[in-house]
C-alpha cells in the first residue's frame, strides 16, 4: 500500500517528466544517454524527473518541483550549482568565444596550478573526459615499460572504454558488456582491493604488467575506500617489478580537500587520472605525473606516444571554470573539514539506525562521498563483493522514488555532499531516510 501510494504521488506530481520521458524513450536508447540516470525507476513503473535548473544545493525540475540535491552532477559540484564566481568567470569569456581548438594561456595556468598543489604532477595532459585520461594513461604506461598488461581492482570504475571496462560489476566475471575483448586478450587483470594477495598477483606477472590503476576510493563501485595501507603495499610492490602506478583520482581529487587526495595518504603514484571536480563543472580529462613519462606524448620527439587528439581538448570554458574551481578551493580548507564531518557522522548515523533496526541497507563511503545500498539481506559485514552482490535494485528505486517525493534527488545512493549543503538539510535526510527505510523494507520483503 505505502509504495502504490508513493507510485501515485510521484506520478501525479511530475506529469510533464512523465510526457517527455514518453518522447525520450522514443528517440535515445532507453531514454537516457547516461545509463544510471534513470535512476532505476522504470523498474517500477516510474521515470525520472527532468531537472531544469540547479542553484547550491537545489535542483528544479519541469514539473517546478524543487528538491535537496546529493548527486552533485557525478560528484562534480563541490561548490553546488551555478556558482556565481564561476558562473561570471565564464560569461565574461563568452563575449569573446568558447571554442578556439588552439593553445591558450589558460591551459597552461591550469597546468601549473595543479602541479603547484601536488607533489607528484610534474607534467600535464588535458583531456575532455575522465574515461579518455585512464585510457591514455595505462597508454603511457605501456609505452614506458614496455610491457602489455594492467591490472585493475574489481569494482574499479574507469569509464567505460574498452580497454578498462572488466570486473566492474557483480558478479564481476570479466568484460562487462558485448562488443569488447575478453580480459585475457585485452590483458586485464583483477585485483581485489585490501587484500594481501595482491603480493602474489604482482609477483606472477611482474614481466607483463606495465601498470596497476586504482581508485583510492571505489566511488562507482559503492563508495568503499581503499585502506591506505593497501595503497602503501602497490606503491612498494609496483616500484619493485617497475610498474607504473597510476591513481584514479577523478572522483577523490579536490574532494576531501584542496588538493589529491594522495597527498593527505602521502602515496604517491606515477601517474594520476584527473576530472569532474577540476573542471568546476565543464567538461575535464587530465593525466599528471612523472616527468618521463607524460613527455612521452611531445609530438615533437621521434617515437612520441600518441595520446590526445580531441576537439575540445582543453576546452577554453573548462580551463576557466577549472582555474577558478582551483582557486576557491584553495581558500575553502573549513568547507571541507565542515562536509567531511557531517559526511563522515552521516554515514555512521545512518549504519547504527540500519543495525538497531535489522534493516537491509547500509552506508558505504568516505567523508563527504556517500553511497546508501539497499539490499536484499542483513549482512554481517560490509565486504564490498557482498554488498553489491546483495544490492536490490528495485528496492534502491522504491527508496529513490520515496525521497523523490520527499523533496530529495540522488543517484546510485544519495551521492555527495557539497559546500552548498546546510547542516539542517543533512538533518533532514537522515530523518527522511530513517522515516522511509523501515517503510519501504516492510513491502519489499513482505
Ligand atoms: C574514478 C573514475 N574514473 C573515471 C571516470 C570516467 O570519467 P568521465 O565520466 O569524465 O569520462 C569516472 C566517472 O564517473 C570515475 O568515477
Amino acid at each position: 500500500m505505502f509504495l502504490k501510494e508513493e507510485l501515485n504521488q510521484y506520478i501525479n506530481s511530475h506529469s510533464k517528466s512523465k510526457k517527455m520521458w514518453d518522447r525520450a524513450t522514443n528517440v535515445l536508447a532507453g531514454g537516457v544517454s547516461h545509463n544510471i540516470r534513470n535512476l532505476n525507476l522504470p523498474l517500477i513503473g516510474a521515470f525520472p524527473p527532468f531537472i531544469k535548473e540547479g542553484h547550491g544545493s537545489k535542483v528544479i525540475d519541469i514539473d517546478s518541483n524543487t528538491y535537496d540535491d546529493y548527486w552533485g552532477a557525478h560528484y562534480a559540484m563541490i561548490t553546488g550549482y551555478s556558482n556565481p564566481t564561476i558562473q561570471e568567470k565564464i560569461e565574461d569569456q563568452l563575449t569573446n568565444t568558447w571554442h578556439l581548438g588552439t593553445v591558450m594561456e589558460q591551459q597552461v595556468l591550469m597546468a601549473e596550478k595543479l602541479i603547484q598543489d601536488n607533489k607528484s604532477v610534474e607534467h600535464v595532459r588535458f583531456c575532455t573526459s575522465g574515461t579518455e585520461a585512464a585510457m591514455y594513461a595505462t597508454r603511457l604506461a605501456r609505452a614506458f615499460t614496455g610491457k602489455k598488461k594492467v591490472a585493475k581492482a574489481k569494482l574499479g570504475w574507469h569509464g567505460a572504454a574498452d580497454t578498462l571496462f572488466y570486473d566492474v560489476r557483480v558478479p564481476l566475471t570479466g568484460k562487462e558488456t558485448r562488443g569488447i575483448l575478453d580480459d585475457k586478450e585485452a590483458g586485464v587483470i583483477s585485483i581485489d582491493i585490501n587484500d594481501q594477495t595482491v603480493v602474489d598477483v604482482l609477483n606472477q606477472h611482474s614481466n607483463e604488467l606495465a601498470a596497476v590503476i586504482v581508485e583510492p576510493v571505489l566511488g562507482g563501485g559503492g563508495g568503499f575506500p581503499v585502506e591506505p595501507e593497501f595503497l602503501n603495499l602497490l606503491r612498494e610492490e609496483t616500484m619493485r617489478h617497475d610498474i607504473i602506478l597510476i591513481f584514479d583520482e577523478i572522483i577523490t581529487g579536490y574532494r576531501f580537500c584542496n588538493s589529491l587526495y594522495q597527498n593527505e595518504l602521502n602515496v604517491f603514484p606515477d601517474l594520476t587520472t584527473m576530472g569532474k571536480i577540476i573542471g568546476g563543472g565543464f567538461p575535464i580529462g587530465a593525466i599528471g605525473g612523472r616527468h618521463d613519462i607524460v613527455e612521452q606524448a611531445n609530438p615533437t620527439i621521434p617515437d612520441r606516444v600518441w595520446i590526445g587528439g580531441g576537439t575540445f581538448s582543453n576546452y577554453p570554458l573548462s580551463m576557466i571554470a577549472g582555474l577558478e574551481i582551483l582557486k576557491i578551493l584553495k581558500d575553502s580548507t573549513q568547507e571541507y573539514q565542515r562536509i567531511n564531518k557531517l559526511g563522515e557522522a552521516l554515514i555512521a548515523d545512518l549504519n547504527q539506525f540500519f543495525r538497531e533496526e535489522q534493516l537491509s541497507y547500509v552506508t558505504i563511503g568516505h567523508k563527504s562521498l556517500i553511497t546508501l545500498h539497499s539490499l536484499s539481506k542483513n549482512l554481517e559485514k560490509y565486504d564490498p563483493a557482498e554488498i553489491v552482490h546483495y544490492s536490490d535494485k528495485q528496492k534502491e528505486a522504491w527508496t529513490q522514488l520515496s525521497l523523490l517525493n520527499r523533496h530529495i534527488t540522488g543517484m546510485h545512493g544519495i551521492g555527495a555532499l557539497s559546500f552548498a549543503h546546510t547542516s539542517k538539510q543533512i538533518h533532514y535526510l537522515r530523518e527522511t531516510i530513517e522515516t522511509l527505510t523501515p517503510k519501504v523494507s516492510k513491502e519489499i520483503h513482505r
